[in-house]
Formats: structure tokens, C-alpha cells, sequence
């Protein structure tokens, strides 16, 4: 990233927000915390556009920051946990928006970012499918190699479960 003071202008007030730092509690893949996860998205996402003209940066830090802001644990046995990968889009956009107040096209990035998961519900621009991409190859990362900052929060026994293939 060529530009940290311009992302960090963008992200200043969503980091810092105690919502956003709920996300420590809460697992994405292996022992990474949906705060970090949210975080390498966006640094990503913003590394492959930071250079391109006709590409609104300041959407695809945010809406990638709160692309995964849905806030419960989702590694729990049952409906929840079936249902995730297709329902979560749509909840963290209406938190987001409800927090934060996005916009339209951030709040459009973050409802699209499944993609093909969520099969009609595809990314309408540039910035969607910039936010997507990233969020794939972010995960598959995380997925294989399972590093990342185990926050205190975390800790096995308190308010979070490990998830199933950690243990
Ligand atoms: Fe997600
Ligand atoms: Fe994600």
C-alpha cells in the first residue's frame, strides 16, 4: 500500500469504533477475529485499486471494512450456522448502515459480497467486485494458514467458543 495516510483518513472513524471493535470477539476462519479479517480485506482491497482512476476509494475502504459487520458468533450447530454464508451480507449491510450511515453503493458492496454464494445477489460496480475478489482471496489465506493475532478476548472459556475444527 502506497498510501496509508489516504486509507487511514477513509477508515479513521470505523476502527475506532467500539462496534467495529466488537469484532475481536467474533471468529471468521480458524483463530482469526472478524476485526482482523475485516482489516486485511480492506488493506487488500484498497491495494488493488489504490492506483486506478474512476474508482471510488473511499467506498471500497468502508464498504470492505464492514463487509462482514453482522456482530453474533457464528460457529454454533445449527440454523445459524447452515445459513450464514447466504444471510450475513444483508445483515451487516443494514448494521452498517444504521451505524455508520454508508451510502448506497457501500451499502450495495457489502449486501453483494458473497457472491456466487448469494446467486442473484451479485456486485452492481466496480468497487462490489473489487471487495468480493479480495474477501475471497483474504479467506482462503486464512483458511490454509490460520495465523493472525489471537486477541485476549478470544480466550477459550469466555464469552466466545472455539470453533469445531480448532479444537
Ligand atoms: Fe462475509
Ligand atoms: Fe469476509
Amino acid at each position: 500500500m502506497k498510501n496509508r495516510e489516504l486509507f487511514d483518513a477513509y477508515a479513521a472513524d470505523i476502527v475506532g469504533h467500539e462496534l467495529f471493535l466488537e469484532g475481536k470477539k467474533v471468529f471468521s476462519h480458524g483463530s482469526i477475529s472478524i476485526h482482523d479479517h475485516s482489516i486485511a480485506v480492506a488493506e487488500l482491497s484498497y491495494s488493488m485499486i489504490e492506483n486506478s482512476r474512476g474508482i471510488d476509494k473511499r467506498c471500497v475502504v468502508r464498504a470492505a471494512l464492514l463487509h462482514d459487520f453482522f456482530l453474533y458468533e457464528w460457529h454454533v450447530p445449527g440454523l445459524r450456522y447452515i445459513l450464514h454464508g447466504w444471510v450475513h451480507p444483508a445483515i451487516a449491510a443494514r448494521k452498517a448502515r444504521e451505524v455508520f450511515g454508508i451510502s448506497d453503493r457501500e451499502y450495495s458492496c457489502i449486501k453483494t459480497h458473497m457472491w456466487p454464494w448469494t446467486l442473484f445477489s451479485f456486485p452492481r460496480c466496480r468497487e462490489g467486485w473489487v471487495i468480493s475478489l479480495a474477501d475471497k482471496i483474504i479467506a482462503v489465506k486464512e483458511t490454509l494458514f490460520r495465523r493472525g493475532t489471537r486477541h485476549e478476548l478470544q480466550d477459550p472459556g469466555g464469552f466466545l467458543r472455539e470453533p469445531e475444527r480448532d479444537r
